[in-house]
C-alpha cells in the first residue's frame, strides 16, 4: 500500500465525538512510551502529524487520522503508565476500553511492544483480549534500532513465546528511525 495523503480528523474521548461515517479503522494500542504515535508518523511520512514525547502520557485523548482518503489510523492513549494518578490512569483505560468494545468501524488492532523489553503483564492481557474478542491483531517490536541484529531475533523470540503468538500471527520489528518494517507493516494494515 502507498500512502498518498494522511490528514488529522478529530480528537476524542466519548463514542460521540468518534467520527461519523463507515471508514474502516485500525487501531494502535500499546503502553505508554512505546512509540505509537512514532510509528504512526513514520508509517505516513510526517514528522509530526502525531505529537511525540519523551514522557510516557503524551496521547491523553483517541486521535484520529484519514489515510488516502479511505481509511483512518487511530492513536490511542497509552495504558500502564505508573505515574499517572489513579482517577486519571482509570479514564484512560475506559477510554481506550469503549473504543475497542463499541466501534463498529474498528477492523483490526496493531499491537506495539517494547523490542528491548518481555511483554508486560498489560501486554498480556491486551493481546488475549483482542484474540478473545476475535479483533484481528498483529503486533509491531518498537525501537528495532536500539538493538543489535542478534539481540533483536533473540527477544522476537521472547516476544513471540510470551504473547503464544501462532505461526502465522505477523510479529513486526519496527524503527521509527530507520523506518525498518514500515513497508509489512503497510501491508499488514492494508489486509
Ligand atoms: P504515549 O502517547 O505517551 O502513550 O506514547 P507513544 O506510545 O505514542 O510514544 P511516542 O511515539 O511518543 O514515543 C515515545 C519516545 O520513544 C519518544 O521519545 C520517541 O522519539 C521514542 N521512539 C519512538 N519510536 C522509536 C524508535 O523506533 N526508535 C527510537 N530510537 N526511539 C523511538
Ligand atoms: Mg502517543
Amino acid at each position: 500500500m502507498k500512502i498518498t495523503s494522511a490528514e488529522f480528523v478529530t480528537s476524542a474521548v466519548k463514542p460521540p465525538h468518534y467520527p461519523a461515517g463507515e471508514l474502516p479503522e485500525v487501531a494502535l494500542a500499546g503502553r505508554s512510551n512505546v512509540g505509537k504515535s512514532s510509528l504512526l508518523n513514520k508509517l505516513i511520512n510526517r514528522k509530526r502529524l502525531a505529537r511525540t514525547s519523551n514522557t510516557p502520557g503524551r496521547t491523553r485523548l483517541i486521535n484520529f487520522f484519514l489515510v488516502n482518503g479511505i481509511f483512518h489510523l487511530v492513536d490511542l492513549p497509552g495504558y500502564g503508565y505508573a505515574r499517572v494518578p489513579v482517577g486519571e490512569r482509570d479514564s484512560w483505560r475506559k477510554m481506550i476500553e469503549s473504543y475497542l468494545k463499541t466501534r463498529p468501524n474498528l477492523k483490526g488492532v496493531l499491537l506495539l511492544v517494547d523490542s528491548r523489553h518481555p511483554p508486560t503483564a498489560m501486554d498480556l492481557q491486551m493481546y488475549g483480549w483482542l484474540k478473545f474478542r476475535g479483533l484481528p491483531a498483529a503486533v509491531a517490536a518498537t525501537k528495532a534500532d536500539k538493538l543489535s541484529r542478534s539481540r533483536l531475533l533473540q527477544s522476537l523470540r521472547v516476544i513471540r513465546a510470551e504473547l503464544a503468538l501462532a505461526e502465522g500471527d505477523a510479529l513486526i520489528p519496527f524503527s521509527a528511525e530507520t523506518g525498518q518494517g514500515r513497508e509489512e507493516l503497510l501491508e499488514v494494515i492494508n489486509r
